[in-house]
């Protein structure tokens, strides 16, 4: 028998997943954890917890499977992206790790463009500075924590440390490296230019690798620890966003992903390096070798639907909320909602923007207000698919439609509509840990490449075309697109007066 692995160190807890040679998921085991906030916008969590979570996981996945740990050919690796973990000389933390939602940095994020300027920073890395990514962290510790700073000999991203305690590597994925905007996402490698102007020791960061490619194996401790084999290779894996796309199938041009939890991210592969020219999107390197990928983050996708739930209606559960919402025109009867409760990333990456519905008439009933936040959202998300075709993302012809939003079939054929794209759900459905056991399965060659593992595996479970309601949607969305803009400067007032 052949077994692979793929762990996912998320923010909330790691996840291994094992799968055979055919695809087929034998066993998921979690291990959850908490993150800090120290103060308000700051999160961290320490590394530590990342390989209790691996080791608890792995050894549950193994022995629930009862699997041989000699037939686990491969392990593959994902988890949060652009967190910042600093090492001493011997591997030793030496702060807890500042993760990808912490917002401390926005005067780091200023320094950077100033010394780059902000169109040579977006030409070289793909992307505008924003507070999440890792570089502007690194500054952060060199201008707040000098004496921690001092001490750094080693960079790497949470998934990366997890590789260093099963491998005693130093080494990085070109996904994951591209998210710490101190790549040359063309090159796929670091950029001498953005490392120097930052201040950066080149000998601080890690070699990077594809995500198929083998960064090292499994040490005799580490063996000792999880029960895999010593001398398992575990391979480049990805960032969270390119292996769950990697596990959807998003790994061609042509075919977007969309996932619908929390947070909404529309993630689009590309066969040449794409930029937005103002970086209102991510462009990063693909977990797929030689690929790279264009990314928009909505910050509230179902995470909107979930606080009008808890807040409007807390004793119905969303299908009895959702339901009749069906027999509400679309377009709400000229009602509009925005999104962006928990401020927005792309395409208005604004921590002060805000939510609103707007257009309300004593006409509006709760299904209203409802099917109003399931097309704002839509619209919100359609912002980030249109900035990928005007940025040069031609032939879109399917959407492939994760997470919770994704069960509801009446969002789905609002998004198909909105998007004026077919949309598509698939049998996959572990995200990016799945992702992660394809690329590892991919490098032990069992699968010639990346695209055909997926086509092996990957199979549509359904699709939604667009309907009549398409056209009133495109009489829509230009309403809600000029209404950022206009309540820009009532947003930055509220959000001064409620804080
Ligand atoms: C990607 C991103 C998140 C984190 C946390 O840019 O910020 O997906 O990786 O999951």
């Amino acid at each position: 028998m052949t077994y692979f692995l793929g762990i996912d160190s998320s923010t909330t807890a790691t996840k291994s997943l094992l799968m055979g040679a055919d695809g087929e998921v034998l066993g998921v085991a979690s291990s959850e954890y908490t993150y800090e906030t120290p103060r308000a916008m700051w999160t961290e969590q320490h590394p530590d917890l990342w390989w209790q979570g691996t080791i608890a996981s792995v050894r549950q996945v193994l022995s629930q499977a009862r699997v041989n740990p000699a037939d686990v050919k491969g392990v593959g690796l994902t988890g949060q992206m652009h967190g910042l973990v600093l090492l001493d000389g011997d591997g030793e933390v030496l702060r807890p790790a500042i993760l990808w939602n912490d917002q401390r940095t926005a005067a780091e994020c200023d320094e950077i463009r100033e010394r780059l300027g902000k169109e040579q920073l977006i030409q070289i890395t793909g992307n505008d500075a924003l507070t999440g990514f890792t570089a502007p962290k690194i500054l952060w510790v060199k201008n707040n924590e000098p004496q921690i700073f001092a001490q750094v000999k080693h960079i790497l991203l949470p998934k990366d440390y997890v590789r260093f305690k099963l491998t005693g590597e130093y080494a990085m994925d070109k996904a994951g490296g591209a998210g710490t905007l101190l790549f040359d996402v063309r090159a796929r490698d670091w950029s001498r230019t953005v490392v120097d102007a930052l201040g950066i020791d080149p000998a601080w960061l890690p070699p990077t690798f594809e995500g198929t490619a083998v960064t090292g194996r499994v040490t005799p401790q580490a063996a000792e620890a999880t029960g895999l084999k010593i001398g398992t290779p575990v391979m480049g894996g990805g960032g969270d966003q390119s292996a769950a796309a990697v596990g959807t199938g998003a790994v061609v041009e042509g075919i977007v992903s969309l996932s619908l939890g929390t947070s909404g991210v529309v993630f689009a592969s590309a066969d040449r390096p794409i930029i937005e020219p103002e970086g209102r999107l991510h462009a990063f390197c693909h977990a797929v070798p030689g690929k790279w990928h264009l990314m928009g983050v909505m910050l509230s996708a179902a995470g909107s639907l979930r606080w009008y739930r808890d807040t409007i209606a807390p004793d119905a559960d969303f299908d009895t909320l959702v339901e009749p919402t069906a027999s509400i025109q679309p377009g709400s009867d000229g009602l509009l909602f925005l999104p962006y409760l928990t401020g927005e990333r792309t395409p208005h990456p604004d921590p002060l923007a805000r939510g609103a519905f707007v257009g309300l008439t004593v006409r509006h009933t709760r299904p209203h207000l409802t099917r109003a936040v399931l097309e704002g959202v839509a619209f919100g998300l359609r912002d980030g698919f249109e900035l990928m075709k005007g940025a040069g993302l031609a032939g879109i012809t399917q959407v492939r439609i994760t997470g919770g939003g994704a069960k509801s079939s009446i969002w789905q054929q609002i998004l198909a509509d909105v998007f004026q794209v077919e949309l598509a759900t698939v049998n996959t459905t572990e995200g990016a840990a799945y992702g992660a056991a394809l690329l590892a399965a991919t490098g032990t060659g069992i699968f010639p490449n990346v695209t055909s593992a997926c086509a092996a595996v990957i199979q549509l479970t359904g699709r939604t075309t667009p309907g009549p309601a398409s056209a009133t949607y495109q009489k829509m969305y230009p309403l809600y697109r000029e209404l950022y803009p206009v309540l820009r400067p009532s947003f930055n007032a509220v959000a001064r007066v409620a804080t």
